[in-house]
């Protein structure tokens, strides 16, 4: 089994955004970003589209500079240590992207192993045990030299996860894990990105439009406004839902529809 590094140290927050600003150009998304994410955490990060939540993402996990600002991952700032220890971070931090992302071309299980085939030396027969036992614990036990085209948009959500966790990440970033499932796969879904956080001892960092799993399972959040451009509420999704007065939020976490992105 491939074995993290733990990345975190004393007795910091799991994860901080310091002073953070996003900008693309001369447009500014969002500027004084601030928040901090406990371990164990749900955390959910809500906005209108546009806002800046994919980007926020991109920026929490490696993949953008921000204009200003850091952040932490314990005691680490990741855009200013070196790129040993920036890839140390990235090593114990498992992402799924908005689209699933897995190459067609691969079975499930070569898609699992990828990221195990690049951050590890096993060898190629424990590679294949660790993409099998990932793939068992999305429930695609039996699926694994199925290519992406011949499973349902649920199992290849599910197949994304299971790569996500495929080197037992200690951080777990979903952009918009729901989008495009019905309401009961995006339960099941729900269930089982708690079962792992807890069976890896994880945290969780989300974006998500859906309110059904904010509120079914985020444990803390931000609001990103794209007029003020910057966080407006913050705090654990029914509490806000009871005691935040600023009608954008009202209005996102009481809306009827729901929009996918
Ligand atoms: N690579 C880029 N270059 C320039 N502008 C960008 C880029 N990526 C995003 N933007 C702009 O930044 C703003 C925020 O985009 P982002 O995708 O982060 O929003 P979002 O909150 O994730 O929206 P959605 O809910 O629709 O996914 C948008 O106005 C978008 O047009
Ligand atoms: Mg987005």
């Amino acid at each position: 089994m491939a074995t993290t590094t733990d990345i975190f140290t004393g007795t910091r927050p799991c994860l901080e955004v310091r002073d953070l600003d996003m900008i693309y150009g001369d447009r500014v998304v969002q500027r004084d970003l601030n928040f901090v994410v406990q371990h164990g955490d749900v955390f959910v990060i809500m906005g209108p589209s546009g806002s800046g939540k994919s980007t926020l993402l991109r920026h929490m996990i490696g993949l953008v500079p921000p204009a200003r600002g850091d952040v932490f991952y314990g005691d680490a700032g990741f855009w200013t240590v070196d790129d040993a220890r920036r890839q140390q971070i990235l090593r114990g931090v498992g992402v799924l992207y908005q689209e699933g992302a897995l190459w067609s071309s691969m079975t499930l299980a070569e898609n699992v192993a990828l990221p195990v085939e690049e951050f590890t030396n096993l060898p190629a027969t424990r590679i294949r045990d660790v993409a099998r036992l990932k793939l068992a614990l999305v429930g695609l036990a039996g699926f694994e030299d199925f290519y992406p085209s011949q499973i349902s948009g649920g199992m290849r959500k599910r197949a994304g996860l299971a790569r996500a966790i495929a080197l037992d990440p200690e951080i777990l970033f979903f952009d918009e894990p729901s989008s495009g499932l019905d309401p009961i796969s995006s339960q099941r879904l729900d269930e089982l990105i708690v079962d792992l956080r807890d069976s890896l001892g994880a945290t969780v960092v989300m974006v998500t439009h859906d309110l059904a799993s904010i509120f079914a399972i985020g444990t803390n959040a931000v609001f990103l406004d794209d007029e003020a451009k910057t966080i407006t509420a913050a705090g654990n999704p029914t509490k806000l839902l009871h005691e935040c007065r600023d009608p954008k939020v009202q209005r996102f976490l009481t809306r009827g529809g729901m929009k996918g992105s």
